[in-house]
């Protein structure tokens, strides 16, 4: 009977501390373009709420500069500020042609992507999973070679807006999860963006398209309990940047480059202006100190850096492809550079500091707690988090998994990575607890095997404790 209770504590014991049963973590990462932190304060949004309710929601999150879609949407996928992933703007641009594209056709020029990081799909796959991208900037491009498993990029002229392709989008990723295993998807909604340019950031309009937003959550989180991935499927929601009001027609004075005395455009190279309130110049030879003082202290809304002086916190200056003199203004001005030519009532890509810039954050799934709020953070820490979740060895990045660790139940995410010093603690604890257990149902076996041979001799039977049998098959 001793053995009996000996054998259950120490069988107890080793199951207790065997490593926490790992259900496989999936991860679909959600962009909803523009959709700045607090649009959902003046709109019903029960969609989002239920999921903050499920799941986790930030008050808001802080984007890399520069805040506009292809760099911020690139540092989603690798946790680098864009200093440090390279895709500096939306547009690519040759100083020595002057030539520049825009948006949409530098999507497919694959140098500008393929610059030295890698986007998670890659480094995902490289490590055995297995990885999708449905319109997400990058998706268009091979790193290093490789591109996403599974991808699907829009047509030219797209409408961004259609909420039945934005459900027939949602059918066709959960599709892929479901019909092809995948592990990770990225997914992009060039909403509420648009409108909130088009029409301002606190227009009617954006409201209706935030309860679009609304709607697809809704949709896509149903359509995770059809398809049968409501236990491993954990699904962010969260944007590229903000939205700001543009001011102008007399309420602000515009900041026009070529109204500025002393700034000429015969000084200037290459520039890239007339593209919201963020501008860049390379100004011709010999004539970098000539642009930098014309313009530096001429408008008051008008920030004047050169490269070097860029403020820490922007990470926007060590890299190759940032032009020699940087300009940004605040929030209401855009810059323009010979006339206004720009005509927006809502413009991003003003300092990441500014409120306005700031996207919304919710995530739900397995991994996350429930029904919790937390502070801001900035948005390179999606990047660890994920990793973390789907268990892969993240690239070198300038996220933390301090920053957003605390959103996680406690038992996800240990494949491939180290494990904490506790759990090493318990498992070592799990295999002394078995290996005594065998040695001790090696020696009490051999026991009552003498005992039997000896009751046998005497004439009497003692039984084996059923319990004790199965026990041992255990271990
Ligand atoms: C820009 O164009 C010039 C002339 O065609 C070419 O030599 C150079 O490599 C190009 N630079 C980049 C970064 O594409
Ligand atoms: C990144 O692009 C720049 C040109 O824009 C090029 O000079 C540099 O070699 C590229 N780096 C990598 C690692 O591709
Ligand atoms: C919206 O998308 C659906 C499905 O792709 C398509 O049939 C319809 O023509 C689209 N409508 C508009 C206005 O683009
Ligand atoms: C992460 O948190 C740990 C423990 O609080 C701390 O020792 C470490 O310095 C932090 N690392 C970073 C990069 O913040
Ligand atoms: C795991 O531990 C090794 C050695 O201590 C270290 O080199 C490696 O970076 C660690 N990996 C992670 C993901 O922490
Ligand atoms: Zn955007």
């Amino acid at each position: 009977m001793m053995w009996t209770k000996c054998l259950c504590l120490l069988w107890a014991l080793s199951a207790l501390c065997a490593p926490v049963n790992k259900q496989r973590q999936r991860m679909l990462l959600i962009s909803f373009d523009g959709f700045r932190w607090d649009y959902d304060r003046d709109v019903d949004t029960p969609n989002l709420d239920q999921m903050a309710m499920d799941g986790v929601k930030a008050q808001y999150i802080t984007p890399p500069y520069l805040t506009i879609t292809s760099p911020t949407h690139f540092t989603l996928l690798t946790g680098l500020y864009v200093e440090n992933h390279g895709v500096i703007h939306n547009m690519w641009f040759n100083t020595t042609t002057t030539e520049k594209k825009p948006y949409y056709q530098t999507l497919f020029v694959n140098e500008w992507w393929d610059n030295g990081s890698l986007p998670i799909w890659i480094t995902a796959q490289r490590q055995g999973l297995k990885a999708g991208s449905l319109h997400f900037p990058g998706t268009s491009s091979s790193y290093q070679g490789e591109v996403a498993m599974v991808r699907e990029v829009e047509p030219i002229l797209y409408n961004y807006k259609n909420e039945t392709a934005w459900r027939e989008n949602s059918d066709k990723v959960m599709g892929w999860f479901r019909d092809q295993d995948l592990d990770f998807v990225s997914m992009y909604f060039g909403e509420p963006d648009g409108t909130g340019h088009r029409y301002g950031p606190d227009s009617p309009e954006r409201q209706e398209m935030v309860k679009q937003v609304d709607r697809t959550v809704g949709y896509i989180r149903h359509l995770a309990e059809t398809h049968g991935l409501t236990n491993s499927l954990n699904i962010i929601v969260t944007a590229d940047h903000g939205m700001s009001n543009v001011y102008r027609n007399g309420l602000v004075e515009e900041i026009t480059l070529s109204a500025i005395p002393g700034f000429s455009f015969r000084d200037i190279a290459f520039h890239l202006v007339d593209f919201g309130p963020s501008g860049m110049l390379l100004p011709k030879p010999g004539k970098l100190e000539t642009v930098y003082s014309a313009l530096k202290g001429a408008h008051p809304h008008l920030h004047v850096y050169k490269k070097e002086d860029m403020p820490e916190h922007l990470h926007f200056a060590k890299n190759d492809r940032i032009l020699p003199i940087i300009l940004w203004a605040d929030p209401g001005y855009v810059i323009n550079g010979y006339f206004p030519v720009q005509f927006h009532k809502g413009e991003h890509g003003f300092d990441n500091q500014e409120m306005d810039m700031k996207p919304f954050f919710r995530a739900a799934g397995p991994a996350f707690r429930k029904n919790l709020e937390v502070g801001p953070f900035e948005s390179v820490n999606i990047y660890p988090l994920m990793c973390h979740i789907l268990g892969i060895e993240p690239e070198v990045n300038d996220g933390h998994l301090n920053a957003t660790r605390n959103m996680l139940v406690t038992s996800t995410g240990t494949r491939g990575e180290n494990r904490s010093i506790l759990q090493n603690t318990l498992t070592g604890i799990a295999a002394v607890a078995g290996f005594l257990a065998v040695v001790f149902v090696v020696v009490t076996s051999r026991q009552i095997l003498k005992r039997k041979r000896k009751d046998k001799r005497s004439g009497s039977v003692q039984h084996l404790p059923e319990e004790e049998n199965t026990k041992q098959t255990g271990f």
